[in-house]
Order: structure tokens, then sequence, then C-alpha cells
């Protein structure tokens, strides 16, 4: 057990409050109101290239356009966003002025929102505004419409970008630009296809499983990913099946959402770490990247990360032996199959790595800040090791 959520008396805390969060299905028809409270009576809507089609972008425009506010839209977001992207939205958006910025979309748009809300108030380029920089102003207030249940990116003011240049992520954020507002609405997930549905679900419920195993676990966030790993591991395979399933849908964006807390307060791990460096070397989409290696990550981290892959099992409802060991065990052979069931446990050739870029890949991965907060010490040739299994 990691002692520190049994002893709370040693553990040191301070949580900041998090956004206004309204949850249920047609919520997202709150969102005059959510723009109304953060001051704004004009909203500029960042969405991803693929969201008009979907109808989402329309319905969300009908409601603001009901309710008198004037919008604007950039709907240049790609998956994996880019600095470039960021730096393109921001200009549109000082050109349109002073707004909320609205975020309608996965990960990827509510990370270029953030980005795009910082570099829209500030002068200089996405890369300047690496969260470890305080920007000379604050950002745009955001509001977060998620349309996928996975990345929890609504909870934090992080956002991952890529910077084409130098083939590396960036972390941009700040304070400023954590959603104000999170609609959490589960009918804006229904059309999501079955792929991406497992995709991002197991984002998701990893998640979940880092931040339980991460050094910086603490009680408050194992609480969230406990929960969070519960509803996840309940409704993945259920919402993959039958994507009208509007309780299986409200189970999973309520346990990303709460997976996104657990990751705030705990960071992440290695199976980050390495998926954001395969991504970075392949495009790979990212729950599919995480996917590929995270049964693998596990196994070689068992040794030290038995207890909270122990509470994993049981958060998954899995009987229980009282031997972490043993429950570890059932834990990852839990987390294989719902993965493979669900489709998302590809070999990482299928996702554009070959064996040439290895070393590349285990070089990023160690690169990676979120790869400092796993509980196990690792070593180059381990991640290659764990990558070359993976293949
Ligand atoms: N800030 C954070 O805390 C955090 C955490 C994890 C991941 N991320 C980032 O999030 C990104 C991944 O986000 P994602 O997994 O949500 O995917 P995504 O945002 O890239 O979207 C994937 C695809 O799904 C489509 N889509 C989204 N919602 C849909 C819907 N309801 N119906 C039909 N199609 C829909 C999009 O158009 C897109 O083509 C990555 O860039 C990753 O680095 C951020
Ligand atoms: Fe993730």
């Amino acid at each position: 057990m990691n002692e520190s959520f049994d002893t709370p008396a040693g553990t040191a805390l301070r949580i900041e409050p998090h956004a206004h969060i309204d949850f249920g299905a047609s919520v997202v028809e709150h969102l005059p109101d959510a723009v109304d409270r953060v001051g704004h009576r004009r909203a500029f809507v960042v969405t991803d290239q693929g969201m008009r089609a979907t109808g989402i972008l329309g319905k969300v425009l009908a409601i603001l356009d009901r309710a008198g506010i004037e919008t604007a839209c950039y709907e240049g977001v790609e998956p994996n966003p880019t600095t470039r992207t960021v730096d393109e939205g921001a200009a549109e958006a000082r050109r349109f002025g002073a707004a909320a910025v609205v975020a309608v979309g996965g990960g990827s748009a509510l990370d270029a929102a953030k980005g795009i809300a910082i570099v829209a108030a500030n002068t200089g380029v996405a890369r300047d505004f690496d969260y470890t920089a305080e920007p000379p102003w604050p950002g745009l207030p955001v509001i977060a419409v998620p349309t996928t249940a996975g990345t929890g990116a609504e909870t934090n003011g992080f956002g991952v970008l890529e910077d084409p240049a130098r083939r590396c992520k960036v972390y941009i954020g700040h304070a400023s630009v954590r959603p104000r507002f999170a609609l959490l609405d589960p009918e804006l997930t229904v059309g999501l296809p079955p792929r991406a549905t497992a995709a991002t679900g197991m984002d998701a419920l990893v998640h979940g499983i880092e931040s339980l195993a991460a050094k910086g676990a603490n009680p408050v966030s194992a609480a969230y990913a406990t929960q969070a790993i519960r509803l996840v591991g309940s409704s993945l395979a259920t919402a993959v099946d039958d994507g009208t399933d509007l309780e299986a849908r409200s189970r999973l964006i309520m346990g990303a959402h709460l997976a996104g807390l657990a990751l705030t307060l705990s960071g992440l791990g290695l199976v980050h770490g390495i998926a954001h460096s395969v991504t970075n070397h392949t495009g790979a989409v990212h729950g599919l990247a995480l996917t590929s290696v995270l049964d693998r990550v596990m196994q070689w981290s068992a040794d030290v990360a038995a207890a909270p892959y122990a509470l994993v099992a049981q958060a998954m409802g899995l009987p229980g032996s009282g031997n972490p060991d043993q429950d570890a065990a059932v834990a990852i052979g839990a987390v294989r199959d719902l993965a493979e069931d669900v489709g998302a446990r590809l070999p990482l050739r299928e996702l554009g790595v070959d064996a040439g870029m290895i070393p590349g890949i285990a070089r990023g991965a160690l690169d990676d800040i979120v790869s400092v907060n796993h509980p196990k010490e690792f070593s180059g040739r381990d991640v290659e090791t764990i990558l070359t299994a993976a293949l």
C-alpha cells in the first residue's frame, strides 16, 4: 500500500478549487449562462476540423446565437495541435477582441484553446509560454465543452502542444486558462465512433492507473483516481459496443473528468512519457500509443507498484486475494483484456513504429517531464526493452 493514502497526517497538500461543473444530458444549453458568468457577451469558439461535420459546432453556435452572444470561430485545430496552430488561432482571437474562449471538442481543441487564450492576451508566440513561464497578462477566460471522454483536459490549465520545428512536446499553460466552467454533456459524445471511444476511454483509464501509482499520488488524487477507474472500467466496453447507451456515456465522461482531476494533483508516469514520444515520431493517436505499452509498463513496474495496482484491481471490481502482488497481476491481466476487448491494444508497428525508431523514442520518453513521476527508476535500455516487446 502506498503509505501516503493511509497516512494523511504526513501529507502536505494544497488543493486549488477547480472549475464549476455542469454534468448531465443537454447541459450544453447552459453555455450562454457560463459566458455571462465569466463576464462576457462575446465568445471566441475554438474547435477542431472535424467538429462542424458532427453537427456539434452548429448546435453550440445556435445556442449562443439564440442568447444574443456574438461569436467568432477558429476551426483549425488538428489532432495533437501544434504551436503554429495556437499562434494562428491567437491572431484571430486578437482580431475579434475581448471575449470568452469556448473550447468545443476533444483534448486537442481544449489544449489549443488554452494556448490561444494565453497567447491572445499576451504578445509573443506559443512556445514562449511554456508552463514554467509566468505570462505578463492572464489569459482570456476559458469555458470547456468536451466532446470526447478521455483526456480530462477540462480540469487543468495546461495544454500539450507539438513544436514541429523541434519535434518535441511543449507544455503550455497557466492557472488563468484553467477552464472556469466545464459542461460535461454525455449526449455530445454519443456520435464518437467506436475506435475513438476506445482510444479516448483508454486514455482516461491510464490517467487513473498512472495517477494511483505516481510518486505524486496523495489521498485526494487517489480518491479521484479509484472512482475514475471504477466508472471507466465498468462502462468502456459497453460504450464501444453501443455508442448510444447514455448510461455508459455518462459514466465515461464523469470517469474521464475525475481521472483528469486525479492526474492534475498527482502527475502521470512512464506510459505517458513513452506514448508522447511515440506520437512525436509517428503521429499516432494518443490513446492508442498509451495502450500499446500500458500492460507492459505495468508488468515491468509491478515490483515497486504492486500496492497501487492492487487498488486498480479493487476499483475494477475484481476479487482480491489480500496479497498485493497477486492482485497487481490480476489488475494487469484485466487491463490487458479490456484493451484487447475494445480493440485498442495494437502492436506499435501498426502505429507506424519500426525497430530503427526505438532508440530515438526511448530518448524522447526519458526527456519527457511526465516520466519523472513514474514510481520505478528506469534507464533508456529499460524503455527500449518495453518498446521492443510492444513492437
Ligand atoms: N491537457 C490535458 O490534461 C491532456 C491530457 C491528456 C491528453 N491531452 C491531449 O489531448 C489530445 C487528444 O485528445 P482526444 O483524445 O480527446 O482526441 P482529439 O481531440 O484529438 O479528437 C480526436 C478526433 O475525434 C473527433 N471527435 C471529437 N469529438 C467527437 C464527437 N463527439 N463525435 C465525433 N467525432 C469527434 C475529432 O474531430 C478528432 O478528429 C492530445 O493532443 C493529448 O496530448 C491533454
Ligand atoms: Fe493522456
